[in-house]
């Protein structure tokens, strides 16, 4: 009798232990990390709009390539939530009518407090251009974009016709003409080298704001485009920052690769991928630290992702410093290799 009554005791005095940890077991251990709360976002100004107010870029936000609708939204409504306030796109991922939704949705705040950006094909004539530009705003749902692209220096195919110099002009001015009727806060380009760089400015009457370029550790053979970019002041923006795409051994992954897991190890609670997002970002931030006008020749990122865990991860970037001569080393690696060739486009 005495015995049962020890084992009733002992079972009770346990019970708030069982209590405290039986969610944790039927539910996995994410719900019962810390609160999380987000970062604020640091953003570059990169030009004044047709009103004359300033254009501001956060250095993070959400990528949506290769996502189709249902995937998009999901990932946008994903990186809503957990504080993000970009998402780029572009008429050719196919899936703005998903990022509509999710704009919709999922964003809680003011249209203002939000950047969007996408993207036009290149090679389009006039007729084509305003025409892709307005299909974009339809199946954005919205009034206006923040910042408006031709996504290559000619179209995909590179077809003699609409790659050249004046078919790249012939669709900037149109480009020119949606900033001026308020649909686009800044417009840009994407893959453009120096010289199609040249081509715009020769006629450009508005300020390119950004040239968006494959651009993550180990992909220097672009830094003649960063150097033409800062020239011209026209704010180089990367794309993959993770080399999402690329071909490469396990070993160079800019996720679980040597090169970033190595200098991670540096650092408390760093992983790799932060690694090769706090490279990029860290140029922006002291390039414009160095500055009074909140400027500078280079972006931020925009990793995509549709794991929370990833999307808050890719988050946690503005915590740390790498030191220089942890700087030096990513900048100084040669793998993995961007893709490059878009300076062979005529
Ligand atoms: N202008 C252009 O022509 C152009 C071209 C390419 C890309 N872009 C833009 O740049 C964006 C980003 O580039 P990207 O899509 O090529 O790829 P990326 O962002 O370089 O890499 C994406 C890949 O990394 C994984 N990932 C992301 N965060 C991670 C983390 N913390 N830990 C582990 N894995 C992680 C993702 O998988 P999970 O879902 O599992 O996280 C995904 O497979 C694009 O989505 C697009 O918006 C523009």
């Amino acid at each position: 009798m005495i015995i049962l009554k020890e084992l009733v005791h002992a079972a009770l005095s346990l019970m708030p232990a069982i209590l405290s940890i039986l969610p944790k077991l039927l539910h996995g251990p994410h719900r019962y990390a810390p609160q999380w709360k987000s970062p604020d976002i640091p953003s570059i100004t990169i030009g004044v709009d047709v009103a004359g107010e300033d254009v501001n870029l956060p250095l993070l936000g959400a990528g949506t390539w290769q996502y189709n609708d249902t995937i998009a939204y999901e990932s946008v409504c994903k990186a809503f939530r957990q504080g993000y306030t970009f998402v780029d796109t572009a008429s050719n991922y196919k899936n703005q009518k998903g990022v509509g939704r999710a704009i919709k949705d999922c964003w809680t705040r003011d249209r203002k407090d939000l950047f969007v950006m996408t993207k036009i094909p290149g090679g389009l004539g006039s007729a084509e251009a305003l025409s892709a530009a307005q299909e974009n705003l339809e199946d954005l749902q919205l009034e206006y974009v923040d910042h408006l692209m031709t996504h290559f220096p000619a179209d995909f195919d590179v077809t003699p016709s609409r790659s050249s110099r004046e078919a790249r002009q012939e669709e900037w001015l149109v480009l020119e003409s949606i900033y001026y009727d308020g649909k686009a806060r800044s417009i840009g380009m994407s893959h453009y080298c120096p010289s199609h760089i040249d081509d715009v400015l020769d006629i450009a009457s508005v300020q390119p704001a950004i040239n968006q370029v494959e651009y993550h550790v180990g992909s220097g053979d672009v830094d003649h485009v960063i150097e033409k970019c800062k020239e011209t002041g026209i704010t180089f923006m990367s794309f993959s920052p993770l080399c999402g795409p690329c071909e490469y051994a396990p070993e160079d992954s800019l996720v679980h690769g040597k090169i970033v897991s190595e200098i991670a190890e540096n650092y408390a609670n760093v992983s790799g991928s932060q690694v090769a997002l706090r490279f990029i970002v860290q140029q922006a931030l002291s390039e414009k630290s160095s500055r009074t006008d909140n400027r500078s020749y280079i972006g931020g990122v925009i990793p995509k992702s549709n794991n929370v865990d990833h999307i808050r991860s890719n988050m946690d970037i503005f915590s740390f410093q790498l030191n220089q001569e942890d700087m030096e080393k990513l900048r100084n690696t040669q793998r993995p290799a961007g893709e490059g060739g878009d300076c062979e486009v005529p």
